[in-house]
């Protein structure tokens, strides 16, 4: 197996026919590595997880299947498969907190008795929960208001101890709003009953919704409405592309924010929209949604300078016509 920066080895992606697991396998073989996708399909699609790539449908939760995935010369575990939905947490914490942390659980486990010490993590910005920093930091106190973010948190608060007691290291990237598509419209946001901005915002522009409701116009934001760090799929999958290099290259544990350290509000996404697809979208004004914050942005430096990540996509039209095109091709409008 390899062990230096920049050379390829075999790495296990777990929910690689995902929205960013699928982006970040095509990015680890565009960089010569041998890529095994373990993915459920319970919410990716078997056509987005890239070619190149060995495929098995199976599930995390499999301990057999694991160890014997872990016990065949994997050199890395970058671990995507989860689930998301921030109101859905609410509602079935429990099925949350056993997507999320026990197969974190039993992934950390088969990791641990197979030998596998590089392991790069799906976090996320809920794990701020309700904060007022802008932008927040890494050391900022971490206090999830929805399972979902508890469950994220879990799994991070599992992989500091496992890394202190054996030899595995980890980067734990904490996302922000994660946005866009493919520059060659070779994948995108396929979720089913997803609950984003920038997701449902096309499929209103596509005609699969009547309109779209902008939650809270009276946030103490420039224009009322809520402000996020919108970064595209492309830097977010190249971050882990980075990640992998850092650890490869014997770097310390770590846990990064990925985001640009800029926030768009909703108003500002909705415009960019209408300038990209030079169409108006229907719009009602509705009361703030439950656990949302105002401003939610990165502080941003650290990643940049650990593991030198540089964005290219940084640009809210870029990042919302990719989602766009995406939109009207997975529809059949493209
Ligand atoms: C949340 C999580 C994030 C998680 C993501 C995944 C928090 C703080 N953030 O992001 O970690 O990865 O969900 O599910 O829990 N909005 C509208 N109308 C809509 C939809 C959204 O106005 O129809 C607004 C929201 O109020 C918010 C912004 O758009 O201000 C972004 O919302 P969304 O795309 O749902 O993501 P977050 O809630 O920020």
């Amino acid at each position: 197996m390899s062990s230096d920066s920049g050379i390829s080895a075999k790495v296990l992606v777990t929910g690689g026919a995902g929205y960013i697991g699928s982006h970040t396998a095509q990015q680890l073989l565009d960089a010569g590595n041998e890529v095994l996708i373990l993915d459920n399909l319970s919410n990716g699609d078997r056509a987005m997880a890239p070619g190149g790539a060995r495929f098995i449908e199976g599930d995390l939760a499999d301990r057999t299947l694991l160890a014997e995935i872990l016990a065949d010369g994997i050199d890395a575990v970058l671990h995507f498969a989860g689930s998301i939905v921030v109101p859905e947490s609410v509602a079935d914490p429990l099925a949350y907190y056993r997507n999320n942390t026990i197969n974190t659980h039993g992934l950390l486990q088969a990791c641990v008795e197979n030998g596998v010490d590089r392991f790069i993590f799906s976090s996320t910005a809920a794990v701020y929960g309700d904060t007022t920093l802008v932008p927040v930091p890494e050391n900022a106190p971490t206090l999830p208001i929805s399972p979902y973010g508890s469950s994220k948190l879990m799994s991070e608060w599992m992989l500091r101890d496992t890394a202190a007691a054996h030899s595995l290291r980890y980067v734990a990237l904490r996302y922000f709003n994660v946005a866009g598509a493919d520059l060659q419209g070779r994948r995108g946001q396929a979720s089913r009953n997803a609950t984003h901005l920038i997701k449902l915002a096309v499929e209103t522009l596509t005609g699969q919704r009547d309109r779209l409701a902008i939650f809270g116009g009276d946030y103490p934001t420039s224009d009322g409405t809520g402000v996020r760090d919108y970064i595209h799929v492309v830097d977010l999958a190249n971050a882990h592309v980075r990640a992998l290099d850092y650890l490869r290259g014997g770097g310390d544990s770590q846990v990064l924010n990925c985001g640009y350290g800029r926030g768009s509000s909703v108003k500002q996404v909705i415009g960019a929209l209408e300038r990209v697809s030079n169409r108006k979208i229907p719009i009602e004004m509705a009361p703030r949604r439950a656990g949302d914050v105002a401003e939610l942005v990165a502080e941003a430096s650290r990643i940049r300078g650990l593991l030198g990540w540089q964005p290219e996509h940084d640009d809210l039209e870029l990042i919302v016509k990719t989602a766009l095109d995406w939109e009207r091709k997975r529809v059949g409008l493209g």
